[in-house]
């Protein structure tokens, strides 16, 4: 079927291949002289995308048709930035190519040095990203295009990279240095060049965060990807598009959720107080960060997957077992209580990765720009997707519910 009547009205009918179909009823909204209220676009979908599935009600999340846990189980970041670019995983050659495209990408180094020994010492770490991002569109803007897209956003995605990196090393009051050595390797190129000191874990370690940056790498129409492809819609450029993007993730109901977090465990303080904070979320007094999501109304795959990594990580770190421990009674009362059973509120992505963060001794400002070092790859994939599509102007209504006909 591609159109269904709606009160003798035909709608077309946009078909999925998996998941909610999209009807189109502006037909009926033209006839009523209406438009479509919908605050949060909660009933609305923007465009149509082949890049990422979530099946909220249970607790679905694929890439490109595979799923996140096949992905995680036997992929590595690196690999699923293709899959989430190009399509599908690549083979031997096309991996060696895109570390060769990373090995010749040019970091402005000179540009962020410059521009980050310019910016206060104790500003946010996004706030930092943000003005790194837009210094850099700044730059591309005098330089010629790069004209093939995989490569523009390659680009993108390393200097993104690096930007954090400065970001990391200006927090924490360190000199920029590029110590990465030999083929690109992103989550290596991440630790070293960031100053982030996990040596205690070898290799698990390593592991541990390359999955962490996969389980983040894209997930539909959030926030700060409907960000990109609104600026997008203007025909901004996507150094633009991701700088906007970057403010969007800022923001404590999306990625700055994992910085939250850890700032709610340390409030709370110890298992004790666990009731008297439960008590305040119910009278609307505080808020249950990293928990709950306007698409999963069951558990989110990517909570499960790092509440483990969590309790890896944790069980050889003493020192944070009481955050964590406050982390699980949390979780625990959460699913055996009315008020979060009735409203499908489970832990997200955001509940426990803070807590694998912190155990790597980075400071919890510094946790939603990881989140960035991940999902710009969804950022270019959603910029090409929507650039593919032909350009709409992004330009939602309102209802107008001011004053009229006044006169000066
Ligand atoms: N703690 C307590 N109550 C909550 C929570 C929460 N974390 N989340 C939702 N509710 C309640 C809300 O008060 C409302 O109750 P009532 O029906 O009595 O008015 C009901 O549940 C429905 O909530 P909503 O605010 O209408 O849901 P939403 O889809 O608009 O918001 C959300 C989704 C993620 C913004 C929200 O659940 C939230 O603020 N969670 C905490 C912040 C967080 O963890 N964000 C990270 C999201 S996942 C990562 C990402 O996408 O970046």
């Amino acid at each position: 079927m591609n159109s269904v009547k709606i009160n003798d009205i035909e709608c077309n009918l946009l078909k999925s291949t998996a998941g909610n179909s999209g009807l189109d009823i502006s037909e009926i909204l033209k006839q009523n002289k209406s438009k479509f209220f919908d605050p949060g676009f909660a009933m609305t979908a923007s465009c149509e995308s082949k890049i990422t599935y979530i099946n909220g009600e249970q607790g679905l999340l694929a890439h490109r048709g595979y799923d996140i846990q096949d992905i995680t189980a036997n992929k590595t970041f690196l690999e699923t930035m293709y899959l989430i670019l190009k399509g599908d995983f690549p083979n031997q050659s096309e991996l060696q190519n895109l570390i060769d495209i990373f090995n010749n990408i040019k970091v402005e180094t000179e540009l962020f040095q410059k521009i980050v020994s310019n910016i206060p010492k104790n500003s946010h770490p996004m706030s930092v990203l943000m003005t790194l991002s837009a210094s850099f569109t700044a730059l591309k803007s005098t330089k010629s295009k790069i004209e093939d897209s995989f490569v523009k956003s390659i680009d993108m995605i390393k200097n993104l990279l690096a930007m954090v990196c400065f970001t990391f090393r200006h927090h924490s009051g360190q000199e920029f240095q590029d110590l990465h050595k030999g083929d690109f390797d992103y989550t290596k190129y991440f630790i070293s060049n960031a100053g982030i000191n996990i040596s205690e874990y070898g290799q698990s370690g390593i592991e541990c965060l390359d999955k962490i940056l996969t389980l983040h790498i894209d997930h539909g129409q959030n926030a700060s990807t409907s960000t990109t492809r609104m600026i997008a819609s203007s025909e901004c450029n996507l150094y633009g598009s991701v700088t906007g993007a970057i403010a969007s993730l800022w923001g404590f109901l999306h990625g700055g959720a994992n910085e939250a977090v850890l700032s709610m465990l340390e409030n709370i303080g110890s298992v004790e107080n666990v009731d008297k904070f439960f008590q305040d979320v119910k009278d609307k007094k505080a808020k249950l960060m990293g928990f709950g999501h306007r698409v999963y109304k069951n558990y989110d795959p990517r909570a499960a997957a790092l509440k483990k990594y969590a309790h890896n990580i944790i069980s050889s770190d003493k020192k944070n077992s009481a955050l964590l421990k406050i982390a699980d009674l949390i979780e625990q009362k959460a699913l055996n209580d009315e008020y979060f059973v009735s409203r499908k509120l489970f832990p997200n992505v955001d509940f426990y990765s803070g807590l694998v963060y912190k155990s790597f001794g980075i400071h919890k400002d510094l946790f939603t720009c990881i989140f960035a070092v991940s999902r710009v790859v969804g950022w270019c994939a959603h910029f090409d997707e929507a650039n593919s599509q032909g350009i709409k102007i992004w330009r939602p209504g309102q209802v107008y519910t001011g004053e009229t006909g006044k006169k000066i």
